[in-house]
């Protein structure tokens, strides 16, 4: 492929490409921070999007406190938007005008069950998903193993953002009550 003065590939301005990086972010960990940032560097806009109800579990933060988490620590990044969405990612999706879904990828057992959801959106949406491996610092690192071990009295500040551990701290005080 060849590039001409304005960056154009033969005559055509290049693609724009709108990436989706859905989750509960229950809380924001340095894990999805890190893959948000590498994200952000590979396409022009990126939509993180907050899942309103994830299945399964109730989430412990509020949809306002995760909002406000990821913002607040996505001020440097400019070609990121922070939004939330309810029911099927697919749908979503597909409203957004996306290009692509990204997932972050931390161990093998990630992939079993990123495969089918990724050829189930794909079937759904006709949206691929790209996978981001995680940086092997945060290979260990999920929002329910920091809520465990901080809940329990454990040190998480290496696994989260300054603004989340100050929003946790918050909660378990608040829990204490
Ligand atoms: O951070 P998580 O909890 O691992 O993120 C999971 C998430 C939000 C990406 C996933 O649960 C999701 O896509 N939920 C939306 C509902 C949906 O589309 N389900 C069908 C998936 S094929």
């Amino acid at each position: 492929m060849s590039f001409d003065k304005l960056g154009m590939t033969n005559g055509r301005l290049p693609r724009a490409t709108r990436a989706i990086y859905p989750g509960s972010f229950d809380p924001l960990t340095n894990g999805h921070l890190d893959v948000i940032e590498r994200a952000a560097g590979a396409f022009n806009e990126l939509i993180v999007a907050i899942v309103v109800n994830p299945q399964k579990r109730n989430p412990m933060f509020t949809l306002e406190d995760r909002e406000k988490m990821l913002k607040e620590c996505l001020t440097h990044v400019p070609n990121v938007r922070v939004e939330h969405f309810r029911g099927l990612l697919a749908d979503y999706v597909r409203a957004q005008e996306a290009d692509v879904i990204v997932k972050g990828l931390r161990v093998v057992s990630d992939f079993e069950s990123e495969m089918s959801t990724a050829l189930m959106n794909r079937s759904l949406s006709n949206v691929d998903t790209m996978f981001l491996m995680s940086d092997a610092k945060y290979s260990f690192v999920s929002s329910s193993l920091v809520k465990e071990v901080f809940f329990l009295g454990g040190d998480v500040s290496a696994f989260v953002p300054s603004v989340v551990l100050d929003v946790m701290s918050r909660k378990r005080s608040a829990l204490k009550r």
